[in-house]
């Protein structure tokens, strides 16, 4: 194998690992078990999917879209590395935010 494959099997090898990269949030708390059909499909749809039923360029309306946008969801949450959402504010309660994190913590149950 020369130099070159062997760089670019470098750099692939570098790109999977951190694009499967778990995420999650260590330093919360969470003792209990996060429903997505009763916690946060409802809290989506209360605070998102209005602004975000197709357009402002996110869908938040099922499992799929949300799940697959949990890290950009959870970001404009805290208004980190993303625009503070709701839009404009106030920032949710942080025990609402926590809801969030914990589901993705306990692997994003379909449940
Ligand atoms: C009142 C309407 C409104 C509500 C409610 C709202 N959004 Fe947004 N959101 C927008 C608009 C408009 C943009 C696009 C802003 C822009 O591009 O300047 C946006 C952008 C975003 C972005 C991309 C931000 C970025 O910095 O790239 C994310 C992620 C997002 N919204 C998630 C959410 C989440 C999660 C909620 C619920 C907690 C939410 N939004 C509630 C209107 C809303």
């Amino acid at each position: 194998m020369n130099k070159s494959s062997l760089l670019i099997l470098c750099i692939v090898f570098l790109f999977s690992c951190s694009k499967d990269k778990v995420e999650s949030y260590p330093n919360i708390n969470c003792n209990q078990e996060v429903s997505f059909s009763q916690d946060v499909l409802p809290l989506i749809n209360q605070e998102c999917t209005g602004c975000h039923d197709n357009q402002n360029g996110y869908s938040l309306t099922n499992y799929e879209n949300i799940s697959a946008n949990s890290k950009a969801i959870i970001g404009a949450m805290r208004a980190n590395n993303y625009q503070l959402m709701p839009q404009g504010g106030p920032m949710l309660p942080d025990s609402v935010i926590q809801l969030m994190e914990c589901w993705v913590n306990q692997g994003k149950p379909n449940n």
